[in-house]
């Protein structure tokens, strides 16, 4: 085969993968309207976040934005709140890198709110290097994992009065290429296999927890957004910077489609049921392989009460898994 007929082929290839990525990116087709609702976005001042706040903001909620950068979340609420006209779009400090910040922050949610209906825990990041929190955790299992652990178990109670109400956990499908232990919950094992780890842990975390809330209308869903076009990526060097870099105009997904997901599992109505469950492009998906062993799952949830010094009062016999 000749040089003009491989190029001609990969450039083929390429249009057939664009073609694809674009038919296969679901759209939250919902229409349920958000007035009298209250929503808690982590992460919200950029991104995924930022786009699924924006997209409750229209739909009339009261949008909490909890951010670890003021000056960045109260830029996104003026944004938001010129986009919509919704003027009811708060923001309040939160740091997941520091259990302090987000005790701190759920004191303030149940001082100020008289509700929660949907709690999104979205903030995430990936972690280059081996860093301790001031808590003694890896800081990239503290913020994708520990902290949104911590704050949904502090605003449980909240999300229990406010019932019917929801818990959206903002995953990765890299969790089903995660190396976990209730053992090396608090090792560094690299950028990948930490975030993999913590990507993991809260798919765990969401399973516990449905199958604990299943009386309680409390709905907990995890998901994958895809490969979006974010800040996410900002730490990668050398060829991991280039791929993104050379593809991510091209390939990877908009903010706005990758948030679909996200939307989708906090509003649509009829999925109740499968709550507990994971979903991607607005579809529910099968569990990944690690995310299928219950020993795993209650040996990360009994580990992470240990670590967080959190009495095990949650503790229920599942009816099942
Ligand atoms: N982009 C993708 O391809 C992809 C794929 C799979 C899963 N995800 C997940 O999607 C979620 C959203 O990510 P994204 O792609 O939208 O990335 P992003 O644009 O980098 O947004 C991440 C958000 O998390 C916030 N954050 C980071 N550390 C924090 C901390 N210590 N305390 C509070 N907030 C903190 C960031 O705040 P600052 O702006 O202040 O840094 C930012 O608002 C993450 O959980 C990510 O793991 C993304």
């Amino acid at each position: 085969m000749g040089a003009f007929h491989i190029l001609g082929s990969i450039a083929g290839f390429l249009v057939l993968l664009k073609v694809y990525l674009k038919l296969t990116t679901g759209w939250c087709e919902s229409k349920v309207c958000l007035v009298g609702k209250t929503v808690i976005v982590t992460g919200a001042n950029t991104g995924i976040g930022y786009e699924a706040a924006l997209e409750f903001a229209k739909r009339g909620a009261r949008v909490i934005l909890a951010c670890r950068n003021e000056v960045k979340a109260i830029e996104a609420r003026n944004r938001i709140i010129r986009l919509t006209l919704n003027k009811n779009v708060a923001v309040k400090q939160l740091d997941l890198s520091k259990l302090s910040s987000v005790r701190n922050f759920a004191n303030e949610i149940l001082k100020s709110e008289e509700r929660v209906d949907i709690l999104v825990n979205n903030a995430g990041m990936a972690s280059t290097k081996s860093k301790l929190t001031e808590d003694g955790l890896q800081l990239g299992m503290q913020v994708n994992y520990f902290g949104p652990f911590l704050l949904t178990l502090l605003l449980l109670d909240l999300l229990k009065k406010s019932a019917p109400s929801r818990i959206i956990n903002v995953s990765s499908r890299l969790a089903d290429h995660a190396k976990l232990t209730a053992e090396n919950l608090t090792k560094y094992q690299g950028t990948y296999y930490t975030y993999n780890n913590s990507k993991l842990c809260i798919i765990l975390f969401t399973i516990k927890l449905a199958q604990l809330l299943e009386d309680d209308q409390v709905y907990v869903f995890s998901l994958h957004p895809g490969v979006i076009k974010t800040d996410i990526f900002r730490v990668m060097r050398g060829w991991r910077k280039w791929i993104v870099d050379t593809f991510k105009e091209t390939y990877f997904k908009s903010a706005e489609e990758g948030a679909q997901t996200t939307i989708h599992t906090a509003i649509a109505q009829g999925i109740e049921k499968h709550t507990g469950g994971h979903f991607q492009d607005c579809e529910l998906i099968p569990p990944y392989k690690h995310a299928q062993n219950p020993k795993l799952c209650l040996d990360i949830w009994n580990k992470t009460l240990e670590l967080l010094n959190l009495p095990n009062t949650y503790e229920k016999l599942p009816s099942k898994y």
